[in-house]
This record gives C-alpha cells, sequence and structure tokens, in this order.
C-alpha cells in the first residue's frame, strides 16, 4: 500500500519524490494513469541553443508534454481563443495580463503590479497620512483649544446660509461621511475589524460596505457638483486673501486677518479639495462603479482607476479632517452656523469683517431666504 502511494506521488510531484522510487520499487505500470516528471523527459533537449525560443510544438516535438512555452506566453498577456464577441468582452481570451510597471510596482504582470502598489504604498502611507492627520488636529487642539468670541454677542443674526446652502452641504457631508466610512473599512478594516469580529462577520459587513459605497457615491456625485455651484461665487480670490495666508489667518497671536464671506484657507479648501480632488475622486468613482458610458471597462482601466481613486480620496479625507474639525470643535458658533443657518452679529465681525461691513453697509442682504431666524434657532446658535 504504502509503496502504491509512494509510486502515484511520484507520478503527480515529479524528481523530489521520484527519488523515492529506488528505496520501495514501483510496481508495475498502472493502468489508465500516465503521468512523468517533465524535467526526465528527454532532459538533453534542454542544451539546444535555441530551447528557450522553441514554440510549444516544437517543444512538443522535442520534449512531449512540456507546455511551459505555451504558459510563459499566458504569462506575458498573449490572446488566446474566446467565442464571446470582443465588443461584450474585450478581454475575454487573455487569461494573464501583460507586463507593466505601475509607478511603485516592479515590472510584472498587471494584476501583480496593481497589488504592490495597493499593498506597498497605498494602504501603509495612506494609513500613516491620515493617522498624522488625526494627529496634528489632536495637538492643535489640545494646544489652541476652541476659538472663542471675544466680543459680547448682539443678539442680531445675519443668515449667513440658507436653507437650500444648508441642505446642499449637508446631503454632500452625509454622503461624504457614509462614502469615507464605508471605504475605510473595507480598504483598511481586515488590520483592525477582521481580528476582532472574524471571517463571517467581516465577509459580511463588507459586502454590504461595499453595495452603500456604490451606490452612495453617486449621490454624493451629484450633491457635490450642487456644493460646488452653490458656493463658487464666493470662493474667488478676493481682497485681504493674500494678507489672510501671510498671517496664517491671523491665529497664532494677535487679531484673526478680516476676510469676506469665506476666508482664504476655506477658499484653498474649496478648490483643492472640492473642486480639484472632488473632481478625480468622481471621475475614477464613476469609472469604477461602470457608470461613464462609451468606456472600455478593461482590467488595466480598473487597476489605474482604483489607484488613482484611492490615492485622491485619501487626500480628500486627510483636508476634510481639518474642514470638519473647524466647522466643529476648532471654532465655536461655525456648526450652528451650518445647522441653524443664522450667526450673531459679532462671530461674523470678528471672523469674517469684510463680509460683516457689507451686510452693514446693505450691500448683501443679512436676510436672504424667506425663513427668518426662529427664536428657537437663534437660542440654539447662542448656546452651540
Ligand atoms: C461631517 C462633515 C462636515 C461638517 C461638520 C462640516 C461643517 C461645515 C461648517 C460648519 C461650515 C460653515 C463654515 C463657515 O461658516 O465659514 C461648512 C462650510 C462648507 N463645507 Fe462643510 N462640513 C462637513 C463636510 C463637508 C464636505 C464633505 C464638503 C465637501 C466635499 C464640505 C464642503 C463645504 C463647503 C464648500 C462649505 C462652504 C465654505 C466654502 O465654500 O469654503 N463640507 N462646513
Amino acid at each position: 500500500m504504502a509503496a502504491g502511494m509512494a509510486s502515484v506521488l511520484a507520478c503527480s510531484f515529479g524528481a523530489a519524490v521520484a527519488q523515492d522510487k529506488s528505496a520501495s520499487p514501483a510496481p508495475a505500470a498502472m493502468p489508465g494513469i500516465q503521468g512523468q516528471n517533465i524535467m526526465d523527459v528527454k532532459p538533453e533537449a534542454s542544451q539546444d541553443p535555441g530551447y528557450l525560443n522553441q514554440s510549444n510544438a516544437e517543444r512538443d516535438k522535442v520534449q512531449p508534454g512540456n507546455n511551459a512555452p505555451m504558459w510563459r506566453a499566458v504569462g506575458a498577456g498573449s490572446e488566446g481563443y474566446t467565442s464571446y464577441p470582443k465588443a461584450d468582452a474585450p478581454e475575454a481570451g487573455v487569461l494573464v495580463q501583460p507586463f507593466v510597471q505601475y509607478p511603485g510596482s516592479r515590472l510584472t504582470t498587471a494584476g501583480e503590479a496593481w497589488r504592490q502598489v495597493r499593498n506597498q504604498w497605498i494602504i501603509p502611507y495612506g494609513a500613516a497620512l491620515l493617522s498624522i492627520a488625526l494627529l496634528a488636529l489632536a495637538i492643535f487642539y489640545w494646544t489652541k483649544g476652541t476659538i472663542e468670541l471675544h466680543g459680547k454677542e448682539t443678539g442680531r443674526k445675519i443668515e449667513r446660509f440658507t436653507p437650500f446652502e444648508r441642505a446642499a452641504h449637508w446631503s454632500n457631508a452625509i454622503a461624504f461621511v457614509a462614502l469615507a466610512v464605508s471605504g475605510l473599512i473595507i480598504a483598511f478594516g481586515k488590520y483592525f475589524l477582521l481580528p476582532v469580529m472574524g471571517g463571517t462577520l467581516y465577509g459580511w459587513l463588507t459586502y454590504a460596505l461595499k453595495n452603500v459605497h456604490n451606490f452612495v457615491g453617486p449621490l454624493f456625485v451629484v450633491s457635490l457638483v450642487i456644493v460646488f455651484f452653490t458656493f463658487v461665487k464666493d470662493n474667488f480670490p478676493g481682497r485681504g486673501d493674500l494678507m489672510w495666508l501671510l498671517r496664517g489667518g491671523g491665529m497664532f497671536g494677535g487679531k484673526e486677518v478680516p476676510s469676506h464671506r469665506f476666508n482664504a484657507g476655506e477658499k484653498i479648501l474649496f478648490w483643492s479639495g472640492v473642486f480639484f480632488l472632488g473632481l478625480i475622486v468622481t471621475a475614477s468613482g464613476l469609472v469604477l462603479d461602470m457608470l461613464i458610458p462609451g468606456l472600455l471597462y478593461e482590467r488595466a482601466t480598473m487597476q489605474v482607476a482604483h489607484m488613482v481613486h484611492a490615492v485622491a480620496t485619501l487626500l480628500m479625507m486627510a483636508l476634510f479632517l481639518g474642514h470638519i474639525y473647524m466647522g466643529t470643535l476648532g471654532m465655536r458658533g461655525a456648526y450652528s452656523a451650518m445647522r441653524e443657518g443664522y450667526v450673531d452679529e459679532t462671530w461674523a465681525k470678528e471672523h469674517h469683517e469684510y463680509w460683516y461691513d457689507d451686510v452693514k453697509a446693505g450691500k448683501i442682504a443679512a436676510q436672504r431666504s424667506g425663513h427668518p431666524a426662529s427664536e428657537n434657532s437663534a437660542g440654539r446658535a447662542r448656546a452651540a
């Protein structure tokens, strides 16, 4: 029995096991099964100088059964036959993608190159970027604390965001948070959730979150476009922006530098985060969702879209962590402005003096929508 097993293994696994044959002689030929270590088939054929350049047919003549040339071609991306129409499945005949070198990978088959970029760059450096951003905000908060109002509130309110502006902002912010949380768990969850939850639960969680991500993505795109057009008019460079930047907003000592409705920091975030990264994130996301009509969706398309999407979203998350911090913990009264729509005149004067001046001069209406500040919301705004 043991001798029989040894000879079966010898048939399957080659030279190392075949040596065992000398210890226990193989039984006579086994009917029906023919197997042999490929290295034992005419080893002298490999001495031929043209050996490595042989086609599969040529190799078969000198070493019957040795299909290495065929598999080498498959590994290098050659196309085989498929009955799928090219228009529906352009790559169906290509089992392994050709060699490519993505930035940060070795020159290797594209799937492996993409894997190297993801696992050796995007995941570790993305985690480092977000950790550094969080740490920087924590240190900033511990050393500087919340930016408080210095003057006494007047009780007179200015409408900072209309209901439409707030609806646009919060739809976008809610979609962003859903995408950020689902995206982060899909990318990093296996390091911190999988060991605690186990494979079954984590598998279901990521499956559900992948669908959340895929469906919320297009909602984010639509709300981002609305946010862009809603706020763009007040985000063009203007009076005081350069001074604001040169003096870091006046954050480190001294009085806050006057600004219009949005300061230069907010404008930079708008153009770099909402516009530039927003464009890259949404375009690559729509490719990954396969929603761009007429595009040829090949593996390389998805690999490139994924790498672009991952890098841009990580940068966007790091940027918007700063925005979320300033909108909540960082500045007294900012969050209630976006929740209720109103700020006190003192807040406007201290944080956006040129805007306040224009409101006082009657150039900008203090009440733009048909929804004046209710007693209730004004009270809540004062408390926040
Ligand atoms: C939970 C997440 C968020 C919170 C708590 C938050 C909070 C705020 C607050 C308080 C303001 C008012 C600032 C002011 O009065 O000057 C604001 C403005 C704004 N937010 Fe957000 N936000 C969040 C997410 C987002 C996201 C994801 C985006 C876009 C991708 C965004 C885009 C904007 C824009 C465009 C403005 C107007 C200021 C400007 O144009 O520079 N916000 N946000």
